[in-house]
C-alpha cells in the first residue's frame, strides 16, 4: 500500500513529503528535504517521533507489549534459546542450524581469554570503581590489540570483532569484580558453556571450583536474551551516532555502554534495587510514601522500574521476570523481602491514576535486579550484566548501520534560541 504524500501547508507553500512503508508498525513521512526546501526544521527533543534509520534487527509494539527479534518473539526465544543462539540470530539474521551454532560456540569459546598484558589495566583502578567504568574503558582497550577490526566494510573484520567482544566481555566483567573484591582472577575455561564459563570466572577462585547450578546458566541465560536488543533505545542509538562517523565497533560500543549506565537507562535496574531497599529499610520510607513522592511534580524522583518511551504497556520482557523472580528465589531458597515489596509497589502503582493515565508499567529493570541478585551477583554488577546481554543487539545495529547506504554522520540541528550578533566590547569598556 503506498500513501500519497504527506502536505504540510507552510502558508506559503506546501510542504510534501513521501510515506515510508514499514513490514509492520508505524508508517513514516520523509523529511530529508524540508530544510533544504523550506527553511523549517522539525523540532523533536529525544527523538521521541523520529526515526533515525529504517531497520529489521528487532520490532517492538508498545501499545501490544510486543516485541520479536528478527520477527520471533522475545517469549518463545527466552524459553527456548541459549544466549549465544539469540546473538548468532541478531547479529546474521537468521537462528543458526545445529551445525552453525557449534561453530559459533566454539569460535567465541576460544577467544574468552585476555591478552595477558591486560592484567595490569585492572590494576590500574581502585577497588572501589564501578565496573561499568572498568567495562567501558577496557573495551577501549581490547581495541588496541585488535585495531585491524577498523574497517567496518570488512565482512571477517566484523564478524572477527563481534566474536571478540561478545568472548570477551565476560571475562572483562568478572575481572572487574574480582578485582573490587581483592581476589584473584579466575581464567576462562573451555570445559564451560558461555554463561557456565562468566559464573565460573565470577565465583571461582584458583583454590576451589564453585559448583555451577544449571538453573542458574539457565536463568542467567534467558536474562541476557531479555537484555539482547531493544530497537532505537538510548544506547543503541548512541552505537549508531558514534560509528555514523566511521568509529570502529569496539569505540562505538564502549559509547553505548556509557549511555546505559545512566539511571534513567540501563542503570535503573541498580536503582530499583536501591529503591526497594530504602523502603525495607527505612521505616519512614512505605509503599505509600513512595509512590506520593513518585507523583509529586516537584520532587525528582521517580519510581525506577516503571514507565517506558515505547511501552504503553506492560513490558513483556518484565512479564517474564516478575513470574521467573519467584521461581529463582524458591529454586535457590531464598527468601528475600525485596521481592515482595516490589510487587506490592506495583499493584499501588497500577492501580493509581497517575500511573495509569501516564500508562506506566513496570520495565525490564523492574524485576530483573531481585533475579541477579538471587543469582549472587552484586548490586553494581547489574548494568554489566545489562551490558554483556545488550552486545549483540549494540553490534547488529552498527554493522546494519554501516551496512545502509542511506546512512549519514548523525548531525542533529537546533533552534537557535541564542543572542544575535552584536559588536565586540574591548575589556576596558566592559
Ligand atoms: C530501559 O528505550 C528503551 O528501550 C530502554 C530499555 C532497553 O531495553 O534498552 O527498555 C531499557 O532503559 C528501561 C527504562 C529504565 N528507566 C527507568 O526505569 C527510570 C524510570 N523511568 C522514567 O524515568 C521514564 O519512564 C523513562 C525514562 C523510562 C521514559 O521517559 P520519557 O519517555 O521521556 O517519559 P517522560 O519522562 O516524559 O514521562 C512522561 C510522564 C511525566 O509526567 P508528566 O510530565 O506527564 O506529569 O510520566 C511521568 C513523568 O513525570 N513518569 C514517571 C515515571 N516515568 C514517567 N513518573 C514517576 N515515575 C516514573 N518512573
Amino acid at each position: 500500500m503506498v500513501d500519497q504524500p504527506v502536505r504540510i501547508d507552510l502558508g506559503s507553500e506546501i510542504f510534501s513529503a513521501d510515506v515510508l512503508q514499514p513490514s509492520v508498525g508505524n508508517r513514516g513521512f520523509d523529511v530529508r528535504k524540508l530544510r533544504p526546501e523550506t527553511g523549517y526544521v522539525s523540532f523533536d527533543p529525544g527523538f521521541a517521533n523520529t526515526a533515525i534509520a529504517r531497520s529489521a534487527v528487532t520490532y517492538i509494539d508498545g501499545a501490544a507489549g510486543q516485541l520479536l527479534y528478527r520477527g520471533y518473539a522475545i517469549e518463545d526465544i527466552a524459553s527456548n534459546c541459549s544466549f549465544l543462539e539469540v546473538s548468532f540470530l541478531l547479529l546474521y539474521g537468521s537462528l543458526p542450524n545445529a551445525g552453525e551454532l557449534l561453530l559459533w560456540e566454539n569460535d567465541v569459546s576460544r577467544h574468552t581469554m585476555l591478552n595477558e598484558e591486560m592484567r595490569s589495566f585492572f590494576d590500574a583502578f581502585p577497588r572501589r570503581a564501578h565496573p561499568m567504568a572498568v567495562l567501558a574503558s577496557a573495551t577501549y582497550a581490547i581495541s588496541t590489540f585488535y585495531d585491524v577490526y577498523r574497517r567496518p566494510t570488512r565482512e571477517q573484520e566484523i564478524d572477527a570483532g563481534a566474536r571478540t567482544l561478545i568472548a570477551k566481555m565476560p571475562t572483562v566483567a568478572a575481572w572487574a569484580y574480582k578485582k573490587s573484591i581483592g581476589e584473584p582472577y579466575v581464567y576462562p575455561n573451555n570445559e564451560f558453556s558461555y554463561v557456565e564459563n562468566f559464573l565460573h570466572m565470577m565465583f571461582s577462585r584458583p583454590t576451589e571450583i564453585t559448583p555451577i547450578d544449571p538453573a542458574i546458566v539457565k536463568a542467567l541465560n534467558v536474562l541476557l536474551i531479555l537484555h539482547a536488543d531493544h530497537e532505537m533505545n538510548c544506547s543503541t542509538a548512541t552505537v549508531r551516532s558514534v560509528g555514523s562517523s566511521r568509529a570502529s565497533m569496539f569505540a562505538s560500543v564502549a559509547a553505548g555502554m556509557g549511555a546505559l549506565w545512566g539511571p534513567l537507562h540501563g542503570g535503573a535496574n541498580q536503582a530499583v534495587i536501591e529503591q526497594l531497599q530504602a523502603i525495607h529499610d527505612d521505616p519512614d520510607a512505605t509503599i505509600e510514601s513512595t509512590i506520593a513522592r513518585a507523583k509529586d511534580r516537584n520532587d525528582e524522583f521517580r519510581l525506577m522500574g516503571f514507565g517506558h518511551r515505547v511501552y504503553t504497556n506492560y513490558d513483556p520482557r518484565a512479564k517474564v521476570l516478575a513470574s521467573f523472580a519467584q521461581d529463582v528465589l524458591d529454586r535457590m531458597s531464598i527468601e528475600d523481602p525485596l521481592l515482595d515489596i516490589a510487587r506490592d509497589l506495583e499493584a499501588a502503582a497500577l492501580a493509581d491514576d497517575y500511573f495509569a493515565e501516564r500508562k506506566l508499567f513496570p520495565n525490564v529493570d523492574f524485576y530483573s535486579g531481585i533475579i541477579f541478585r538471587a543469582l549472587g551477583f552484586p548490586q553494581r554488577m547489574f548494568t554489566v550484566l545489562f551490558s554483556i546481554g545488550r552486545l549483540p543487539g549494540w553490534i547488529a545495529h552498527w554493522v546494519e548501520m554501516n551496512n545502509d547506504p542511506e546512512t549519514r554522520i548523525m548531525r542533529p540541528r537546533q533552534i537557535y534560541t541564542g543572542e544575535t550578533e552584536r559588536a565586540y566590547v574591548p575589556i576596558e569598556d566592559r
